[in-house]
């Protein structure tokens, strides 16, 4: 036999035990698993590089529970009723031990410091963030939002995205973290967000890849790092002794075991409580002036609490934002439409569903994003329809059913009321202050990341003047 013919004939046997390996009967009690051709990498490849539609296909072509395998990993998705419920309430799957990995990537918190501080500054948060603490961020809130949208000037033409931005992170960042604390002054602030920018970009892949190949992203990581170790330091100095003055980043660190690592929890919850809060402003802002009717609505209401738009500096309190719920509704609405592609826990004992048995060891996946596009839950799903709120007791701060922006169960986001206040404050100063033109059509969403909410693909500018 010639060499050529051996390199066939093993080439062809390592096939087939690929093959072998990767095809074995399938367990009937098993869900569908999509793996690929190649060992470890699996359906990674396929999986990547349209992650929400894969998830839609797959659900199509393999029923409501398929696993994808991909990086050595098992991603078992539900899509409807019993594993939706299985994914919120089931106490064989785990918060905890799904996301450590990610934590360690992105913050380079170790799993046992990440084990030690978890559940307490999860319930400190819950706390802290509750309904009936928001009044306390309200008035600051207010302000902090006033003092950077003066920075706008009387009329201007701007990328909705940015100008946001340029208003709500500072804003948000003072009231979380104590005013100035963070870096603030012009030239310091741009590269601060220039680096936070970069890292929250990458934050998905830096999750799943090892920092050699994410080099520039480390990079923005370091030196994030690195200036919020003073910014713990004089967070530090400055903590007040009554509970009621402090910041939520001095509760943390009052909270936290192994005090070396406060820099390392300060991004990660500078990254939580920016990442999603400023798109879905994008996108509330972005619907509303996109429907003239809803627009006009939202004019008419703003004036009837506040009197003829175009005054100087409004106070704004909680009591307020409920006379305007149609603002609220809408961001509501906004966040269902451009929710976060997955959300994920670990099975840690064998979990029954429909007729499928999903093994210890699975990542049990939520897709937020295609379960509100559910009729059953959401009729006429893709539609932009504010009013649909009106059936939800947002009095008694229960969201509609299916709604899972936030996650659900034990392990719900703790800053989703703030999140909702800081929104809602946000549109009734810009849409009370500023008259707006879309110069862009909306932007379709992205669709290519799991973590977090949708980004708009590509620009959408406004244009924008003080109301007279
Ligand atoms: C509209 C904006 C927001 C959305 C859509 C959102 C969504 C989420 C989701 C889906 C989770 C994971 C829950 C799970 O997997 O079950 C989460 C966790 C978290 N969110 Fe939010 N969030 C938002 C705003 C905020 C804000 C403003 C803050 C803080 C001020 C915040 C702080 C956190 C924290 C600390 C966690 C981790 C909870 C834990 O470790 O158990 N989020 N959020």
């Amino acid at each position: 036999m010639d060499i050529t013919m051996a390199v066939v004939l093993v080439l062809v046997l390592g096939l087939l035990m690929v093959k072998f390996a990767l095809f074995q009967p399938r367990n009937p009690n098993s869900p569908p698993c999509i793996s690929g051709w190649i060992p470890w990498l699996g359906a990674a490849f396929q999986f990547g590089k349209a992650p929400l539609e894969f998830i839609e296909q797959a659900r199509v072509k393999y029923g409501p529970i398929f696993t994808v395998f991909a990086l050595g990993n098992r991603f078992t998705f539900v899509t409807e009723e019993e594993g939706i419920e299985a994914f919120l309430t089931s106490k064989d799957i785990d918060f905890e031990q799904a996301v450590q990995q990610t934590v360690q990537r992105t913050t380079s918190v170790p799993a046992e410091i990440f084990y030690l501080n978890h559940s307490r500054l999860y319930s400190m948060m819950k706390g802290k963030m509750g309904t009936s603490r928001l009044y306390l961020f309200a008035r600051t809130l207010c302000q902090e939002l006033h003092e950077h949208m003066d920075y706008l000037g009387i009329a201007g033409t701007e990328n909705l995205s940015d100008l946001i931005r340029s208003v709500m992170y500072p804003a948000t960042v003072n009231i979380l973290f104590g005013k100035d604390v963070c870096p603030t002054n012009k030239s310091d602030i741009k590269e601060f967000e220039e680096h936070f920018q970069k890292y929250d970009e990458d934050f998905e892949y830096g999750s799943q890849m090892p920092e050699y190949f994410m080099r520039k992203w480390s990079k923005s990581k370091k030196w994030l790092l690195k200036v919020l170790e003073k910014v713990v330091a004089d967070a530090e100095r400055a903590n007040p002794s009554e509970s009621n003055s402090k910041t939520l980043l001095q509760h943390l660190l009052d909270n936290l075991h192994g005090k070396h690592l406060a820099p390392n929890y300060a991004l990660l919850l500078l990254w939580a409580s920016q990442a999603n809060a400023m798109p879905v402003a994008f996108w509330t802002l972005a619907f509303i002036l996109s429907h003239p009717s809803i627009y006009k609505n939202i004019m008419e209401d703003l004036v009837s609490v506040f009197g003829k738009a175009g005054k100087e500096n409004i106070e704004v309190s909680e009591d307020d934002l409920k006379k305007l719920i149609l603002i609220k509704w809408c961001t509501l609405e906004a966040i269902r439409l451009r929710s976060p592609g997955a959300i994920t826990k670990k099975v840690v004992t064998p979990i029954k569903i429909q007729t499928f048995t999903i093994p210890t060891g699975d990542m049990l996946m939520l897709s937020p994003y295609w379960v509100h596009r559910n009729p059953k839950y959401f009729p006429d799903p893709e539609t932009f329809k504010p009013d649909r709120w009106k059936e939800a007791n947002l009095e008694k701060n229960a969201f509609l059913d299916g709604f899972v922006a936030f996650g659900g169960g034990k392990h719900q986001c703790p800053g989703r009321w703030l999140a909702i206040m800081e929104v809602h404050m946000l549109v009734v100063l810009f849409l009370y202050k500023y008259e707006f033109i879309l110069l862009d059509p909306v932007p379709k969403e992205s669709l290519l990341h799991l973590v977090g909410t949708q980004q708009p693909m590509g620009a959408c500018r406004v244009r924008y003047k003080l109301r007279q």
